[in-house]
């Protein structure tokens, strides 16, 4: 077993806008059918924000749930790290929104890019400012508004994704029994042209051409991304177990990211653990990006489906590529 990092999940909470899309309404926008989006990605509705609704406004509800929860005043947040790619703006930063909407004067803070691998990213970095001592409460959020970069002439990406945010709280932890355990992370920048969007950078500006090309919206190569992600999600997993001596019969639950059912359920068919040991929520949500997991997470603890000392499995695969995990045992 690695040495703990001595950070832990103290809580977690999500947000989600109200506004429920269900693949019967996709069917009037695009050539689609709900058979199909439920068989091929195990989708059944997801939640839209509205016009005008950003990426902070979502991570903002989700970390204003999380300090009622914990009774703690912004006042108390040192940091916030948030995952997304879908920035209220380039710059600045979603996270001096959110520090600012949620008045944590004494945070300090960033966004992180690494897209469906994002919240576990952040949930690293964030672990490591609080098990040097520096931070004692690091407010690590996924937020993600997916229907402002999606494609409604696409129908092979616009039905995969939905809008949330989700938001978990590190603290310090001095015992080996609870908290992060290990972690590990890595990227493979050659499968970057399969799932990106193209406009919007210093590559290419916005301009009349990109917006008429269609290029600040989400490309997937879909069948790409889903082979590389059915072999990484699942080696990953198996490779976290295997390094710190355990087997899938110790974890007490997977919470992986949401992309895709099928992608889920390899991953659990070569773990060989039962549906009561995985998270599942994408029929609910669709693919939210940076909030997949803490979504996850806040199921997790709504269904009771974790206890304090139980050992959690986090594990993601997105575009870059990026992929990570994280084990850890749950501390609350
Ligand atoms: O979180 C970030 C990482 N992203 C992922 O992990 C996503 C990975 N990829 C996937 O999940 C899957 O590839 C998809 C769900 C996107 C697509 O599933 P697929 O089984 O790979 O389908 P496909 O792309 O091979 O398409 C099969 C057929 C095609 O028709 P033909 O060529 O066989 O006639 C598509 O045109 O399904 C068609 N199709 C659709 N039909 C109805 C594509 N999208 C749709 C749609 N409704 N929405």
């Amino acid at each position: 077993m690695s040495k703990p990092i001595a950070a832990k999940v103290t809580g977690a909470a999500g947000y989600v806008p109200s506004r429920v899309v269900t693949n019967a309404d996709l069917e009037k926008i695009v050539d689609t059918t709900d058979e199909w989006i439920r068989t091929r990605s195990g989708i059944r509705e997801r939640r839209y924000a509205e016009p005008g609704v950003a990426s902070s406004d979502l991570g903002t509800e989700a970390a204003r749930k999380l300090l009622a929860m914990k009774n703690l005043s912004a006042d108390g947040i040192d940091m916030i790290i948030v995952a997304t790619v879908t920035p209220d703006m380039l710059f600045p930063a979603t996270a001096c929104l959110i520090q600012d909407k949620l008045g944590a004067k004494k945070a300090w803070g960033f966004d992180l890019s690494a897209a469906c691998a994002g919240f576990a990213y952040a949930m690293t970095v964030g672990a490591q400012f609080v098990a040097a001592g520096s931070h004692n409460k690091v407010l690590v959020i996924g937020s993600d508004v997916m229907t402002s970069i999606i494609d409604f002439k696409d129908r092979a990406t616009c039905v995969l994704f939905g809008d949330g945010a989700g938001a978990v709280l590190l603290e310090r932890s001095t015992s080996d029994s609870e908290g992060i355990l290990d972690f590990a992370h890595d990227i493979d920048g050659s499968g970057g042209p399969n799932l990106y969007m193209p406009a919007g950078g210093s590559l290419h500006p916005a301009s009349q051409e990109t917006v008429s090309k269609r290029m600040h919206y989400v490309h997937q190569e879909g069948q790409q991304v889903f082979k590389y992600a059915v072999r990484r999600q699942a080696e990953l997993a198996c490779q976290m177990l295997e390094r710190n001596g355990l087997t899938s019969r110790d974890l007490a639950l997977v919470v992986p990211h949401q992309a895709n059912l099928r992608i889920i359920r390899a991953m659990q068919e070569r773990l060989g653990i039962d549906d009561s040991k995985v998270i599942v929520n994408i029929d609910r949500y669709g693919n939210t990006t940076g909030a997949t997991i803490p979504l996850g997470l806040v199921d997790a603890v709504e269904q009771k489906r974790l206890r304090k000392g139980d050992l959690v499995l986090i594990v993601a695969v997105g575009a870059g590529y990026t992929a990570g995990s994280i084990l850890m045992r749950w501390a609350y």
